[in-house]
C-alpha cells in the first residue's frame, strides 16, 4: 500500500521544468499565462523519508490533519471513520505511542501547542454531534482541558462563541489564538482571540475583496508579525498584521489552478509551503520580507502521486521536517530537508 504513492514524489521537480520548456515555444497565450508566475523549479528542496512511521498500520480512517509538537519531539495525527481511533501520536523517529477517541468527533485541523511548562494539542472539530462546532484543546495524553464554542451547536455568535465547521487555529506562546473558521458553513471569517478568550479583532466578511473570505482554510504566523490565511475558495492567501488585523496584500498568481488549502512556513523563514490538494501538490514559495509581500514566485514543488490528496501539513521547527495528511492515500508522510539548503539543521 505505502508503497504505491512513492513513486511520483519527486519525479515533479525534473517534469515540470521539462514541460516549462517545451510550452515556450507553444501558442503565445500559453507562453503568457505562464511568464506571469515565476517559475524556477529546478532544485529539490526535500526529499520523502520512507522510513517514516515505523509501522503504517495505525492509519485506519481518512487522515485529515496533522500537528508536530518539536520541543517534545511529537506528532500528532487525526482521521475520520467509524469505529477508530481519532487521535495518533507518534515520535519524530516514527514510534507509535498512544492513540484516543473520546470526545473527537470530525477532526479538520490541529495545532500543538507546547510550551516548557505544558504539552498541548488543539483540534478543530466539524462534526455536527454533541463535540462539533468546537476547537478542543487536549493535553499529550488525550485529557481535554479547554473547550471554544457551542458544543454540537453552529452559529455566528462571538458571546457565546460559535463556530461552524472551524478549519484550523494557530496558537502563539503568549496564548492568543487565530482561528480560521471555517471549511465551508455559515461563517467565512478570521477572528483573534486573547488568551482568555476575548475577541481582540475579527474580519468576518464572505467575500472577494479585501480581508474577505471564502473558505479560510489554514492559518500561521510568521516571525515578523504577520497572520497569513489560505483563502481557498479565493484562490488565494491573504496576510494581516498580528496586532492590529491590517490588511497587508493577498497572493492569487501562485493559484491560478487551485486555492491553497495549507501554509506553513519553513524554520528559516525563507520558505511558504503550499498544500493544493485536488493537484495532490505541495509548492514551496519564496518568503518575502516583513512589510509589503509583494506577488507570489514558486521556487520548487513535489508532485505526489493522483489522488493522494494532501489536505493539511506541519512542520517541524528544529529539523524543517514537513509532515503531509493525505486523505486520499490516508496516511501522512514525512519529508525532510536536503542538507545542502539548510546547512542549519542537524538532519
Ligand atoms: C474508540 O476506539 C476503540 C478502540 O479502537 C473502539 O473500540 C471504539 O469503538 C472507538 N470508539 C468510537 C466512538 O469510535
Ligand atoms: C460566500 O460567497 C460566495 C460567492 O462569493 C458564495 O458562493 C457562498 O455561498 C457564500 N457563502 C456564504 C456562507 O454565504
Ligand atoms: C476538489 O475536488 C472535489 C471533487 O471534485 C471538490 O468537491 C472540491 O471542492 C475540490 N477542492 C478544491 C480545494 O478544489
Amino acid at each position: 500500500m505505502k508503497r504505491l504513492w512513492l513513486c511520483a514524489a519527486g519525479a515533479g521537480l525534473s517534469l515540470a521544468f521539462l514541460v516549462l520548456h517545451s510550452r515556450l515555444s507553444g501558442p503565445s497565450n500559453l507562453r503568457d499565462s505562464i511568464f506571469q508566475i515565476s517559475w524556477r523549479t529546478k532544485e529539490s528542496l526535500y526529499r520523502l523519508d520512507v522510513g517514516w512511521p515505523k509501522r503504517s498500520e495505525r492509519f485506519t480512517g481518512a487522515t485529515f490533519c496533522v500537528a508536530v509538537d518539536s520541543l517534545n519531539g511529537l506528532v500528532y495525527v487525526a482521521q475520520r471513520g467509524d469505529n477508530i481511533q481519532k487521535v495518533l501520536v507518534f515520535t519524530e523517529d516514527g514510534y507509535f505511542l498512544r492513540a484516543w477517541n473520546h470526545t473527537v468527533d470530525t477532526p479538520h485541523g490541529m495545532f500543538a501547542a507546547s510550551t516548557l511548562h505544558e504539552q498541548s494539542v488543539w483540534i478543530t472539530d466539524v462534526g455536527s454531534g454533541s463535540f462539533g462546532h468546537t476547537i478542543k484543546k487536549y493535553n499529550s495524553f488525550g485529557d481535554l482541558v479547554q473547550v471554544l464554542g457551542t458544543p454540537g451547536q453552529k452559529g455566528t455568535g462571538l458571546n457565546p462563541l460559535q463556530f461552524d465547521n472551524p478549519a484550523e487555529l494557530y496558537v502563539e506562546d503568549t496564548g492568543d489564538i487565530y482561528i480560521v473558521d471555517g471549511d465551508g458553513g455559515l461563517n467565512n471569517r478570521l477572528v483573534k482571540l486573547s488568551q482568555d478568550f476575548m475577541m481582540l479583532w475579527l474580519h468576518g466578511e464572505n467575500g472577494t475583496g479585501p480581508a474577505k473570505f471564502n473558505i479560510p482554510h489554514s492559518i500561521t504566523v510568521d516571525s515578523s508579525g504577520r497572520v497569513w490565511v489560505a483563502d481557498r475558495g479565493n484562490k488565494r492567501i491573504q496576510v494581516f498584521d498580528k496586532d492590529t488585523g491590517a490588511w497587508l496584500g493577498a497572493w492569487n498568481n501562485c493559484f491560478t489552478e487551485e486555492g491553497p488549502s495549507s501554509v506553513r512556513f519553513t524554520p528559516d523563514g525563507k520558505y511558504v509551503i503550499v498544500a493544493q490538494l485536488n493537484l495532490s501538490r505541495l509548492l514551496f514559495l519564496a518568503a518575502p520580507p516583513v512589510g509589503n509581500i509583494g506577488s507570489c514566485s514558486v521556487i520548487s514543488s513535489i508532485q505526489l502521486a493522483d489522488q493522494v490528496l494532501p489536505h493539511l501539513l506541519d512542520i517541524s521547527g528544529e529539523t524543517g521536517a514537513i509532515y503531509v495528511a493525505e486523505i486520499g492515500a490516508k496516511q501522512v508522510q514525512k519529508y525532510i530537508p536536503l542538507r545542502s539548503y539548510f546547512p542549519l539543521f542537524h538532519v
